[in-house]
């Protein structure tokens, strides 16, 4: 039985009932349901076969290995060092910096990029007490190959060969790799990366494991993806929340709001919106098989900052966009309260007495109000603050609605063909590289 919800789900302003003509009806989102039939059986293989598949990882990953090995990592290093890149990092990453603790007996730093003035800081890292975790699904990933070939020579200068090997701890399931193949001639430790994608792995070793050694409830995680998972494989596309959600964003992309605007209330959900940019992005931009470009565009906006920068465009800009609130209304009773010292200031009058929450959520309602009497497209996804089983049934969530507007568009969801053709030239550029005035 799962437990009841942690994640309040509002979708009535994407429906004609909250918004007006301009939402859908739940006739047109019926229209859609036989169209999600081969969906349907899909989903059935992965709950019930053996097979690996990003819905039953809450259910296949081992977290009892995950958090013995956490335990003896966060027993010997006050510091982990994450390198990779796209689903291989920002999984993890949301986990920690949504999750995790403030201040964490190991801290966990995620290094998802090679710029140079970033990567320079790794010269001052004490990697006596710190372990480096290269996770890289494939092992030939450009980026995090150079990421580890550059920072082993620090680590084996400061702890020698074999020590500099015992800090390393990888992730990763191509045994033709190259990361595999130096895991080989380094004697460093090898995990193996489930057989998922990238962007669909963080309810594995990939998220779960530097997640554990940054203080994340981990199992509170799977839990709530658990129950998450059960809810979406419910056949009636209109109890089944990433069904009804993901056809409702499919049929407002189909009236031309192809931009979905993530606008997380909460500071700390900012990494569930660079988690989930990569999974909607990536996931559904794609040719489909009559040769037409398919794709919803991610963005972000943040509540409230952003109220005083993109707030008047989607109001009164183009009509193209479908806003998503991410927010946790525990911020309500937070914060300091404004004195009523200068209450006969008027600006000072109507926040006198009042928290910082309270602001902080009015402002939430009333951008809420102004999108809704406009006509456009919001829903509110509400979790409990720092809450991990409401973090895993919004993962799971959004995993699922991607694929059911991936399954709606007639896309695949799970393939990445054009990402290949840059990383092609770029191993070109560097093959022909002679100054680095060829680059500009
Ligand atoms: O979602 C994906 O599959 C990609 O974004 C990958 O995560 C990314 O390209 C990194 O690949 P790898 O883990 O093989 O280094």
């Amino acid at each position: 039985m799962s437990e009841i919800s942690r994640l309040s789900i509002d979708n009535n302003n994407l429906s004609n009932t909250g918004i007006g003509e301009g939402g859908v009806s739940d006739q047109e989102i019926v229209a859609l349901s036989s169209q999600l039939d081969p969906l349907r059986q899909q989903i059935k293989e992965w709950m019930h076969s053996s097979k690996t598949s990003f819905l039953n990882l809450p259910n296949q990953t081992n977290i009892k290995a995950i958090k013995k090995r956490g335990q003896a990592i966060a027993g010997q290093f006050s510091k982990t060092v994450v390198f990779g890149i796209g689903g291989s990092s920002l999984g993890g990453e949301m986990l920690v910096r949504t999750l995790g603790d403030i201040n964490p007996k190991n801290e966990v730093t995620f290094y998802d990029n090679v710029d140079p003035s970033t990567m320079v800081s790794l010269e001052n890292v004490n990697w006596n007490e710190t372990l480096l975790l290269v996770v890289s699904k494939s092992g030939n990933t450009a980026e995090v190959l150079s990421q580890f070939l550059t920072t082993l020579p620090i680590m084996e200068h400061e702890l020698g060969y074999k020590k500099a090997a015992e800090h390393t701890l990888i992730i990763t399931e191509n045994k033709e790799g190259a990361l595999y193949r130096l895991s080989q001639e380094l004697s460093i430790e090898v995990i193996e990366h489930p057989a998922i994608g990238g962007r669909f792995s963080v309810l594995s070793v990939v998220g779960l494991l530097p997640a554990y050694i940054g203080g994340v409830d981990i199992a509170g995680v799977m839990e709530g993806a658990r129950a998450m998972a059960a809810r979406c494989s419910e056949d009636d596309i209109l109890k089944n929340p990433a069904f009804y959600n993901g056809a409702a964003q499919y049929l407002h992309a189909e009236r031309n709001r192809t931009i979905s605007v993530v606008m997380p209330y909460a500071d700390n959900l900012r990494f569930v919106v660079n988690w989930f940019r990569q999974l909607w992005a990536e996931s559904l931009g794609k040719i489909d098989s009559e040769g037409n470009h398919k794709g919803l565009t991610p963005t972000e906006a943040h509540g409230v900052t952003d109220q005083h920068s993109q707030l008047q465009l989607l109001l009164e800009g183009p009509d193209d966009k479908l806003v998503t609130f991410i927010t946790d209304p525990g911020f309500r009773f937070r914060g300091r309260r404004v004195p009523l010292r200068f209450k006969s200031i008027p600006a000072v009058s109507p926040l006198a007495g009042h928290t910082i929450g309270e602001l902080f959520m009015s402002e939430l309602k009333a951008t809420r109000t102004t999108l809704s009497r406009r006509g456009r497209p919001n829903r509110t996804l509400a979790l409990l603050e720092r809450d991990a089983y409401a973090l895993g049934e919004l993962i799971i969530l959004l995993e699922m609605e991607t694929v059911v507007v991936a399954q709606l568009m007639g896309i695949n969801p799970f393939d990445q063909p054009a990402v290949e053709e840059s990383k092609v030239l770029t191993r070109e550029y560097l093959g022909e590289l002679q100054s680095i005035g060829d680059l500009i």
